[in-house]
């Protein structure tokens, strides 16, 4: 796998490898990397023969407050994932190549980044639409793989692309859990054992609503407040959201009539989890 630092490196060999007819499958990441992100990696081979990861910790979609200087990192530890996933090319910049000091451009996507995870972090999706734009710019790949853990920024960056008529094809990499059901997340690994014995109750508490749903509950309201109700038995989870969505466009639904997505965020011991589960898909 070859390591590639600079932008201008990265942008000659993707011109190289389109030259050269080879497809390219982009998995963005912020690195400390799971099988989550690796299963995105499979997803990308599935159709592409060249596979570009990259790993950047990205500053500007992080709040003030939030976790951006503790955020995880392992560069060697991702580095020997990667190596053994069999990926070609490895893009992890340093901050300042990313960001030239008088930086001022960003883009941002309408309705689709507003509600559910974009009212508790003003300025995220902002902070990613603009990152990923730049790595897309930077990689040039054909197509990239999102994880559906991460469902509105999936939605929003499919907004991007078809608004800005970016020639990419984004494809939905499915969420994957751990054995007892929690998502897997980077973030997972601030959990103390208790904590993360607590963050379990997300994944859970999303089970009852889909069962709710398969007993013939439509109500979205209902839906909601199973899950809801689920999440606040146990001390020490404080939901931010619980919301039943429209799964294309992330519109409020009242019931579930269409296929639709069960959204949820919550703190468990300081730590903010997010997680997701599909209906009538
Ligand atoms: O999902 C992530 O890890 C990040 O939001 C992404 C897409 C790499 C942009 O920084």
């Amino acid at each position: 796998m070859k390591v590639i630092r600079k932008v201008k490196e990265m942008q000659e060999v993707s011109d190289r490898l389109r030259r050269e007819g080879k497809k390219i499958g982009f998995v963005p990441t912020m690195g400390y990397l799971h099988e989550g992100h690796l299963s995105l990696m499979r997803k990308a081979k599935e159709s592409c023969n060249s596979i570009v990861v990259s790993i950047f910790v990205n500053p500007t979609q992080f709040g003030p407050g939030e976790d951006f200087e503790r955020y995880p990192r392992d560069e060697e530890g991702d580095r020997a994932k990667l190596e053994a996933e069999g990926v070609d090319f490895l893009f992890i910049p340093e901050r300042e190549e990313m960001y030239l000091p008088g930086y001022q451009t960003h883009v941002e996507v309408g309705e689709v980044s507003k509600g559910l995870c974009g009212d508790f972090r003003p300025g995220h999706f902002r902070g990613v639409a603009t990152v990923v734009t730049k790595l897309f710019n930077i990689v040039k790949p054909h197509l990239a793989v999102f994880g559906e853990k991460d469902y509105q920024q999936l939605l929003v960056i499919k907004r991007m692309v078809k608004d800005l008529n970016l020639d990419i094809e984004i494809i939905l990499g499915i969420l994957i859990r751990e054995e007892d059901g929690i998502a897997m997340s980077s973030r997972n690994a601030y959990l103390s054992p208790e904590n993360r014995e607590k963050g379990l109750m997300l994944s859970r508490s999303l089970v009852k609503g889909r069962i709710s749903f398969e007993s013939g509950e439509r109500r979205a309201s209902v839906l909601c407040k199973t899950v809801k109700d689920s999440l606040e038995s146990v001390a020490g989870i404080s939901v931010q959201y619980v919301e039943v969505r429209d799964a294309e466009t992330l519109e409020k639904i009242e019931a579930v009539d269409r296929p639709a997505v069960i959204a949820l965020a919550a703190i468990v011991g300081g730590v903010r989890l997010i997680d997701n589960i599909i209906v009538g898909r």
